[in-house]
């Protein structure tokens, strides 16, 4: 079974290209290597109380049947050791501002049931202790986001004391009777959360002095090298502009110019809320599966705002912080649809669309390396652009899954900037560049090059100067919705794919609706 669907992949991957290929060409510049591609820009973000993300998706228990780990499903913590999460935020997102950290801990039983956002009920069975056994099941970093919307410094500050502390206080001697004497490893700590929405409708102004008031008492053991990460504006702009986030930036950098790290959200929602539609009043965000051109390449127009976002941000940081002291952290992005029918809060299927629209903020992302040192796809399952869809015992991993499995190379790796000749793949009024490349030397030694062809009929030729040899993996579908389903998991996986020398240089036949990451030797 198995051999027969590689099988027509590899057709499918070979009779467009003979159909109708056209030519890019791309070169690289070694001469200019960038900022390191910080690991952490392949992180991870999971919010408690929201739909399946934590109760189903990662936890059920140690009494399940479904086989576990201390409670963790061992088929999703397999699946995202394998891609080496590099940290994961957690307990929110919205959540993280109606959060009080003792409703998660103590003993299970006796933790009490919490209303969030005046819609689902909380358990608070996931807390702080199961949180840090989770990350260390994964050997990723921690990054804890503190209550600001509503709760107060001396709670944000015991709760960082309870995690972290190695002196003899209350505090930890709690944290001793809850299973934990040892002080866990904080790496990053957030400063609440969308302040200028959910967290607390604060402006910027407001929220600088808020958050340095938070900052002052939040205080870790200074051997941990804890990073406190601010939380910044939307970047979704309004009215084709980002002159709101920009501005709302600069006043942050004025305000605050020994920030460590600056977060800003960015989501690819093909259709936002109308101005003025009220909170909580349903509105379409458009379909993640069965649409058509038009959606396909509005999706993809949208997800490509983070290039000139990244840039205009930096460029108002560099104002204030031409040292680049303080780094940026796209704490939040990924596309967002209607959710599945008779599914949980925002839980969506994932296609080959959302693989490109991964590809092309990943490349982004490596190519903003000077500022850009983190990021957290929302969210890690079950939820948004997930890399896990679970069902019962069932589990599915996405293409944006195999997105961040083919990445892995590049984390630690060295930028190159890449120059890819005019070509455009055009739907209406979309012009989006046809090929994307991100390119890097890997911790190895190793060019590796990642690839994206956005159209979704033409093969492209990418034609290179680089002499050798080339293999890696490719991620391609037949339709614009290809995807991976509880019935048949294994649609859209990576196969092997290799360049080929023509005229002593290295070509990469590129079927449309593909991304492909490969070792250049
Ligand atoms: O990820 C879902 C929600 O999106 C988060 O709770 C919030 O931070 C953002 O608006």
């Amino acid at each position: 079974m198995m051999k027969i669907a590689s099988g027509i992949l590899a057709m499918a991957l070979v009779m467009p290209a003979l159909a109708q290929a056209q030519s890019v060409d791309v070169s690289i510049d070694t001469s200019a290597p960038g900022a390191e591609i910080n690991r952490n820009i392949y992180g991870q973000f999971v919010e408690q109380a929201l739909g399946r993300g934590v109760y189903d998706g990662i936890w059920v228990g140690e009494k399940s049947k479904i086989p576990n780990i201390r409670g963790y499903r061992k088929d999703v913590v397999d699946a995202l050791k394998a891609i080496h999460v590099p940290l994961v935020r957690w307990p929110g997102g919205c959540f993280g501002d109606v959060y009080d950290w003792r409703d998660g801990i103590g003993p299970r039983a006796k933790r009490p049931i919490t209303l969030n956002r005046v819609i689902y009920t909380e358990d608070n069975t996931v807390g702080t202790h199961e949180y840090f056994d989770f990350i260390d099941l994964l050997g990723a970093d921690a990054y804890v986001s503190v209550n600001v919307g509503s709760g107060s410094p001396m709670e944000a500050a015991h709760w960082v004391e309870y995690m972290t502390s190695d002196k003899d206080t209350s505090l930890t001697r709690l944290r001793a009777k809850n299973g934990h004497p040892k002080p866990w490893t904080l790496k990053f700590v957030g400063i609440g959360n969308e302040l200028w929405g959910c967290g607390g409708s604060m402006n910027a102004q407001y929220v600088s002095d808020v958050s340095k008031r938070y900052a002052q008492f939040i205080n870790a053991p200074a051997a941990m090298g804890m990073t406190k990460i601010f939380a910044g504006p939307n970047g979704a702009g309004t009215n084709g502009t980002n002159a709101n986030v920009l501005n709302y930036t600069e006043t942050m950098m004025k305000n605050m110019p020994n920030m460590q790290m600056l977060s800003i959200h960015m989501y690819t929602v093909p259709h936002a809320r109308s101005p003025g539609t009220p909170q909580g009043a349903p509105f379409t965000r458009g379909p993640a599966t069965g649409f058509d051109e038009q959606e396909y390449a509005l999706t993809l127009s949208k997800g490509l705002a983070m290039e000139p976002l990244l840039t205009q941000l930096s460029e108002v940081m560099d104002k204030t912080d031409p040292t680049k002291r303080t780094a940026l952290s796209i704490d939040e992005w990924g596309t967002w649809y209607d959710h599945e029918i008779g599914e949980s809060y925002d839980f969506q299927q994932n296609t080959i669309r959302d693989a490109e629209v991964a590809a092309l903020t990943l490349n982004s992302f490596q190519r903003h390396t000077d500022r850009v040192k983190m990021s957290n796809i929302a969210q890690m399952v079950n939820l948004l652009q997930s890399m896990i869809l679970t069902k019962g015992d069932k589990m599915i991993v996405t293409p944006t899954y195999h997105i961040y499995d083919m990445y892995q190379p590049f984390m630690g790796a060295t930028p190159y900037p890449a120059h890819v000749s005019a070509a455009e793949y055009r739907y209406g009024d979309y012009h989006i560049p046809q090929i994307d490349v991100s390119a890097a030397k890997g911790k190895d030694g190793k060019l590796y090059l990642a690839i994206v062809n956005t159209d979704p009929h033409k093969s492209v030729d990418v034609r290179t100067g680089l002499t050798g040899s080339a293999t890696g993996r490719i991620l391609t579908g037949p339709a614009m919705d290809t995807h991976n389903t509880f019935d048949a998991p294994n649609t859209i996986r990576p196969v092997a794919f290799s360049g080929i020398s023509e005229n002593g240089k290295l070509v990469f036949k590129m079927p449309p609706l593909a991304i492909a990451v490969v070792a250049v030797q």
